[in-house]
């Protein structure tokens, strides 16, 4: 059995994921999608317990660090998933855990990525400065810093990819639960527009920015749905995908 097939074989058996054929598709055809993993160093900043990560390093990246401070400490369940996940997977390839925050990484990392994930992390990273980070100086002084940060990590040409939902929701904006995203708290997320200007301050480029469809839909849904219109009656979630243009460690200043 191939890596890549070890990988969908252990997130169903450790249900890592309710819905293993629709993670492949939102993988391939949303979160990913026109991204090239094979050969890269990837970054997975808020990893979680791995599941993109192990999705990447099972299939072609060459080594892939994930990101986690909920992994410091005591053992957490994310911490337990993960060690059962790389057990179960076996990957080839090096993927390595570090239980810090970005901020302390920056500090001690020499090298640099080819690839940023940030897969609904961004708003996690400090929930209060993004609630008002439409409006509040010292709160997008706070992001500034942490793109900064990212830029560190970066050399040109390496791919930033970012998803969250954005801001604005027909369901949000009527008070009302979405059904597709119950959980979701939106006045504690930001459009992809504003992250995506901030990131234009330190030295990104963005390159697109796409509008997640359900997965149950296929690509008939990613067709349908792909725009901000059909995004904001359904789940708002978005994927940006920045360049970045400048030198990074040691030509940005903090
Ligand atoms: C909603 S989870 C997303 C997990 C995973 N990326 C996924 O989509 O399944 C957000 C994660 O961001 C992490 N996080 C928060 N602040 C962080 C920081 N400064 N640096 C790195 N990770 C951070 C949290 O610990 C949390 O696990």
């Amino acid at each position: 059995m191939s890596a890549g097939e070890r990988f969908y074989t252990a997130i169903q058996k450790l249900g890592a994921h309710p819905r293993p054929k629709r993670l492949r598709f939102y993988i391939e055809h949303q979160f990913l999608r026109g991204i090239d993993i094979v050969g890269k160093r990837i970054l997975d900043v808020g990893g979680g317990y791995g599941l993109y990560a192990l999705y990447c390093i099972t299939h072609g990246a060459s080594e892939v660090v994930v990101l986690e401070p909920q992994l410091a400490g005591s053992r957490s369940d994310t911490q337990v998933m993960f060690e059962a996940l790389v057990e179960a997977i076996r990957p080839e390839r090096p993927i390595r855990l570090v239980p810090e925050v970005v901020e302390e990484f920056v500090a001690t990392e020499g090298g640099s990525f080819d690839i940023i994930l940030m897969h609904n992390s961004i708003n996690h990273i400090n929930e209060e400065a993004c609630a008002v980070l439409d409006r509040d100086g010292a709160a997008r002084g706070y992001y500034r810093q942490f793109f900064t940060h990212l830029a560190r990590l970066s050399r040109s040409g390496t791919q930033l990819v970012v998803a969250d939902c954005a801001r604005r929701n027909v369901f949000g904006d009527l008070g009302l639960r979405n059904p597709l995203l119950p959980s979701i708290e939106w006045h504690k997320h930001q459009s992809p527009r504003l992250w995506g200007q901030l990131l234009e301050e330190v030295g990104f480029k963005i390159r697109c920015i796409d509008w997640t469809s359900p997965n149950i839909l296929g690509k008939a849904g990613r067709w349908m749905l792909n725009n901000a219109v059909m995004a904001y009656l359904t789940m708002s979630h978005f994927r940006l995908v920045a360049e970045y243009q400048g030198e990074g460690k040691g030509n940005v200043s903090v």
